[in-house]
């Protein structure tokens, strides 16, 4: 271990390596990781992109919500996960209320990078101004549209998004907005396979999706849903890879790599 985390051989994935197997046809795949130990067994399990998520809030803090999650949180994780990996690209959520004004944003932003080690910032919602801002900073960002977890109290529950031709429409024109405003990349949570593929082609950035169907240019599951490990229940659109490979956490995470880049993951079972 002292020796792998010591190798500076290796450099990280950029969002121009990502961007460029979106050219190639290349599936992109992504976990979360909250700790440095996983975070070796996503890197070395070839894993492309680890997303530090506010989801740690339910996964990890036992909370009913990601809203509880604080900016020291996300930098303690974020910090935690950059030392176990070495080639993977690190992305971290800004949470609940660290982007309510373009200042605000920035501040939480520079954090994630500077005191976690983050390459990539994501952030929930219809928000080009702030995209914007950042990225006239030099931040990559990624927007995050769909299903809006920091949202729940205006939601009501945890549903699909984007099913009705108005919403749907609406979710398309944000999912321009972003691109136009700066976003290096775009995941969508729980929306129609259909509309996740139309934004997929119509995008130039890389979009990854999560209960978004086989389409989207690559695919990020919650670590702890698809290992069945989590307190809570496993959302339809995850799959149980520990069972699926018989056991293991290693051959757990290869399973989902290797089923990613082939399009066998989502199938029609786990999508809307
Ligand atoms: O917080 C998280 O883990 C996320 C994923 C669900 C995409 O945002």
């Amino acid at each position: 271990m002292t020796q792998y985390l010591a190798d500076s051989t290796i450099k990280p994935l950029s969002i121009l390596d990502l961007a460029a197997m979106k050219r190639a046809g290349e599936k992109i795949t992504c976990l979360t990781a909250y700790d440095a130990s996983f975070s070796t067994i996503l890197d070395n399990a070839g894993v492309d992109a680890i997303l530090v998520g506010d989801s740690l809030g339910m996964v990890v803090q036992g909370h009913g919500s990601t809203l509880p999650v604080s900016m020291s949180d996300m930098v303690y994780h974020t910090a935690c996960v950059a030392r176990g990996r070495r080639r993977s690209l690190l992305i971290a959520d800004l949470p609940f209320m660290s982007c309510a004004t373009v200042e605000l944003a920035a501040e939480n932003a520079a954090r994630l990078i500077q005191a976690g080690g983050a390459q990539v910032v994501k952030l929930e919602g219809a928000r080009p101004e702030i995209i914007e801002f950042l990225s006239n900073q030099g931040i990559a960002v990624c927007g995050h549209l769909g299903l809006l977890p920091q949202s729940i109290n205006q939601l009501g529950r945890y549903r699909v998004q984007g099913r009705e031709e108005d919403e749907a429409d609406k979710i398309l024109e944000q999912a321009r907005q972003l691109e136009q405003a700066g976003a290096a990349m775009l995941v969508l949570e729980c929306i129609p396979a259909q509309l996740a593929r139309t934004i997929s082609r119509e995008l130039r950035i890389p979009v990854i999706g999560i209960g978004a169907g086989v389409d989207c240019d690559g695919q990020v599951l919650v670590l702890y849903d698809m290992l069945d490990i989590g307190i809570g229940r496993r959302p339809r659109f995850s799959k149980n890879y520990l069972q699926a490979a018989g056991g293991g956490i290693d051959a757990a995470v290869q399973l989902y790599v290797s089923e990613v880049r082939q399009s066998l993951f989502p199938d029609a079972e786990h999508g809307f």
